[in-house]
Parts: structure tokens; sequence; C-alpha cells
């Protein structure tokens, strides 16, 4: 069967990189992308594909039911990759309603136009559900998340994830829908929104700016390169197996602290800037609320049965984002313009 992929939040940091893949890599495939473009979505994201005769933008919030049905008839819609969140913890804290929209209505939204359009042969399309390693909750000093891990979502973001998670796993159980999850740790690379640590960091640094680290910067993340994630959400959406849930992560766990300083390092060094330089700017700020300590992802189960690893390390994947953001200066600018000088003060020079 010739397939018509919905891809939501395909003008997003990974969106935009799994559209890239789907739309090069799968010429007789159809690529709808479906997204609200918030201030976290840009179609400068998509520019290499963007005349693609295999691609089409849809500008739709999945908020909205009707348009919904719409596009599924429009476009024959045969499987969804949905990734359209609100996906910023920090907002989640100050507007946790914003994630209970998007996220668990957006998802359910998303689910009742699916099982509309496919309700002949619900068993031929795939329903691909792209969440976060978050949902487990917070880990302390040892032990990693496996796929059987309870949930614990400590966050309204991570709640809010969680319950879209509960919500596809409900459809596939009553309704037979195929469904899949894959839930994934901390993404880095281009195109990442400055609002997270690494891009916020890269672009106060290359401005001589405070870069605010949270607490003391002993809270650990397990990084994983965005095209490393595009190409494991490519396997799952191939070879995965319905109903299953897939954990995606590098094996690749960091302090804060220390992805701060080994940014200011290698970002003295790309500047000409004298040694320990940039590491001044170092702030240690106020810390987030209910800061989840650790996360860690164990990735056996997709590389033991589908085969997919990461293929970069961190080192090389941190050189090829700090050199992306230092040649695209425009799409900083652009990103950094209006809204987001509103949200910077407002978070962090309140
Ligand atoms: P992002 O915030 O960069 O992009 C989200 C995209 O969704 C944007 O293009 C935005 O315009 C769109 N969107 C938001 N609300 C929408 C709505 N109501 N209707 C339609 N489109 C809407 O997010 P991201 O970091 O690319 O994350 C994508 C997905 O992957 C999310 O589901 C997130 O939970 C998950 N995830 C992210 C990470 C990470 O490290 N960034 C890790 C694991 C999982
Ligand atoms: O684990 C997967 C999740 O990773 C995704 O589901 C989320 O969508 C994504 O945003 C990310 O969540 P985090 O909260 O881990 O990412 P963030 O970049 O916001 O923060 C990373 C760590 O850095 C975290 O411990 C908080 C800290 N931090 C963050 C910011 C923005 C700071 O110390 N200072 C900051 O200014």
């Amino acid at each position: 069967m010739k397939k018509s992929i919905l891809i939501t939040g395909g003008a997003g940091f990974i969106g935009c990189h799994v559209v890239q893949l789907f739309v090069q890599n799968y010429p007789h495939y159809k690529i709808v992308n479906l997204d609200a473009l918030t201030y976290a979505g840009n179609l400068e994201n998509l520019t290499s594909i963007e005349g693609a005769q295999n691609y089409c933008f849809e500008k739709a919030d999945i908020q909205d039911a009707e348009i919904l049905d719409e596009l599924f008839e429009k476009h024959g819609i045969t499987d969804v990759i949905h990734l359209a969140a609100e996906s910023h913890v920090d907002r989640s804290i100050t507007d946790p309603l914003a994630f209970v929209k998007t996220n668990v209505l957006g998802t359910v939204n998303l689910l009742n136009a699916a099982k509309k359009a496919w309700a002949s042969d619900l068993d031929q399309h795939l329903f691909y559900h792209v969440s976060t390693d978050e949902v487990y909750g917070s880990l302390h000093e040892g032990g990693f998340f496996v796929e059987s891990t309870p949930y614990d979502p400590q966050s309204p973001y991570s709640a809010s994830k969680a319950a879209s998670d509960h919500f596809v796993r409900a459809y596939a159980n009553t309704y037979g829908m195929r469904t899949v999850i894959s839930n994934c740790s901390n993404n880095y690379g281009p195109n990442h929104f400055p609002e997270k640590l690494i891009p916020l960091c890269i672009n106060n640094i290359k401005n001589m700016k405070p870069l605010p680290v949270y607490g003391k910067g002993e809270n650990i993340r397990d990084w994983l390169f965005v095209k490393d994630h595009a190409r494991a959400i490519d396997t799952v959406f191939h070879k995965g197996k319905t109903g299953e849930t897939y954990n995606i992560g590098g094996f690749n766990e960091w302090k804060n602290i220390d992805i701060v300083r080994l940014l200011c390092k290698k970002m003295d060094e790309k500047l000409g800037r004298e040694p320990g330089t940039s590491e001044k700017l170092i702030t240690f700020v106020k810390d987030r609320a209910g800061h989840d300590l650790r996360y860690a992802i164990d990735s056996s189960k997709i590389k033991n049965e589908l085969g997919w690893e990461p293929s970069l390390q961190f080192d090389e994947g941190i050189d090829i984002t700090i050199d992306w953001y230092l040649n695209n200066q425009d799409w900083l600018e652009h990103v950094t313009s209006g809204a987001y000088q509103d949200y910077y003060s407002e978070h962090y020079e309140k």
C-alpha cells in the first residue's frame, strides 16, 4: 500500500529532522507535516525539503478536532507519527493548562480522527506516538529506565505526556488500533530552540551573557543527537512490533554543570577566546521547581530487537551542534527576536 504519513510537530526541533529523513529516504511516501507553528515551530527548519514532490505542509492545531477529520480525508492519511507537543518543562510550570490542551486533548483528538478515518480497516494503519523518558519520573544514583518501569511523572509536562501515552495504549486495547510508542531521552543538535539548556548556553556564550545553571548543576540527563533519534523513529515505524514500547537513549549521562563547562571550553577554542573566558559566565540560579534529579535510559531493547544504536559520539555531536549555531546566525536571530525576549526576561531576569 502507498503510504500517506501524517507527521505532527514537523516544524519543531525533532520533527524537522524526522520530516527531512522521511521525505528524503522514502520518495514513494507522501509526507504531510501538520504543525500549528507555535513559538517552537519554524518553517525555516525545513527549507531543504519544502519544494519536494512528496511533501506538503498543513498549518493546523491538534486542539481542533474538525480540521483533523478534514485533513485525514483530504490526504488519505494511512499512518501517523505524532510529535506535536508543548515540550518545555519550565513553561509547563507556569502554564500547565496549555500542556493539557495540546498534549492530552490534542493527542485524543488525533486518535479520534485516526479511529474514524481508519474504521473499515483499522488493522492496516499505524499510530506512532513519540514520547519522553520523563514519564518514568526521577532516578537517584543507580539504575536505568526500562520499558516496564512504572510511570511516575513529576512535572506538569511529564504528567501530560504520561496521560497521552495512556490514551494511546487505551485506544489500542479498547478499539484495536495498531499503535507503537517510543520514549526518548534528552535530544541535542541543530534547530534546537534556545530555551533548552544546550542551545541556550551556546547562544549566551556567543553573546557573552550569563549562563543560568539551576541549583548546583548536579542534575543528570542522558543526551542523544537528534538525527540519531530521527533514525530510531524510522526504525520503530518500519520494524517496531504493534503494541510495543521502545526506549531510546544514548547511554550518555552528563551532569548539567559538566555540559556547560564543556560548551564553554569548546566555544573558547572555536571563538579564539582566552581559555576560561566563557566559564566566568556561569551563574547558579534558583532551582527549577520539582527538578528531576536524573534520567537514564536503557535502550537495549531497541538495539537487540530492531538493530538501532546511536551513530555519533557525544564529543562529535556537540562539535557539529556548536558549529551549526555559529554558522546559522540568521536562524538564531529570527527565533530569538520578539516573543523570545519577553519569555527570557520573565523567566530569567525577574
Ligand atoms: P518542540 O517544542 O521543538 O516542537 C514542537 C512542535 O509542535 C512545534 O513545531 C510546534 O509548533 C508544534 N505544536 C505545538 N503545539 C501544537 C498544536 N497544538 N498543534 C499542532 N502543532 C503543535 O518539541 P521537540 O523537542 O521537537 O519534541 C517533539 C516531541 O518529542 C514531543 O512530543 C516531545 O515530548 C518529544 N520528546 C522530546 C525530547 C527532547 O529532548 N526535545 C525528548 C524526548 C521526547
Ligand atoms: O528527557 C527528555 C526531555 O528532555 C524532553 O521530554 C523535553 O521535551 C525536553 O525539553 C528535555 O527536558 P529537560 O527539562 O531535561 O531539558 P532542558 O534543556 O530544559 O533542561 C536540561 C537540564 O538543564 C535540566 O536539568 C534543567 C537544566 N537547566 C535548564 C535550563 C533551560 C538549567 O540548569 N538552566 C536552564 O536555563
